[in-house]
């Protein structure tokens, strides 16, 4: 049984991760999606939510479980007996920093590999950070969040602080 991590922030989902979790779930037995903590990153969302958000965007993909960790994405993989880590490329800006961690993963854990998807090029632009911007304004995000989530997203939004600040 294969099984294939796709890890994130997912603060929130978006139609690009679930674009490239629909792809992976073709290419594997089993796909877990993992959020996990980015240092980079100040999370909008707490881990409920963001959890409750992705169970609800990927119910019709049969072969996929949704899970958070606390921890180091090579661990988790070790865990996991996963054998592959799928991350979406978006463009040149992504390389460097998936490249870094491409790199360090593979150290940290020999036994699983990293693969990269393009992103389908009507999500090329996509991003949680956009998502949050907007909506904190009152814009439209229906094309870029899952349906069954859009409501959730923008109420909680809107009664944040405006921009990208959490
Ligand atoms: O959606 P993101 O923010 O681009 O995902 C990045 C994420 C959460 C996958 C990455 O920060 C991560 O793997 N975090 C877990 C901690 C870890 O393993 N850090 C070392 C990476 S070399």
């Amino acid at each position: 049984m294969k099984t294939a991590i796709c890890p994130g922030s997912f603060d929130p989902i978006t139609l690009g991760h679930i674009d490239i979790i629909k792809r992976v779930s073709k290419l594997f037995d089993k796909i877990i999606v993992v959020v996990l903590p980015n240092p980079r990153k100040n999370p909008c969302f707490t881990i409920e939510e963001r959890l409750d958000f992705i169970k609800r965007a990927t119910a019709d993909i049969p072969n996929v479980e949704v899970d958070c960790y606390e921890g180091l994405l090579a661990d988790y993989c070790k865990k996991k007996q996963a054998c592959c880590v799928v991350k979406g490329l978006r463009a040149v800006s992504d390389f460097e920093y998936e490249f870094q961690m491409a790199l360090s993963n593979k150290k940290l854990n020999p036994d699983t590999e990293t693969i990269f998807l393009t992103t389908s090029e009507q999500n090329l632009y996509l991003s949680s950070s956009i998502v949050k911007q907007i909506a904190s304004y009152g814009g439209d995000i229906s094309h870029f969040v899952p349906s069954c989530i859009l409501e959730d997203i923008k109420n909680r939004l809107l009664k944040g602080s405006k921009g990208n600040e959490c």
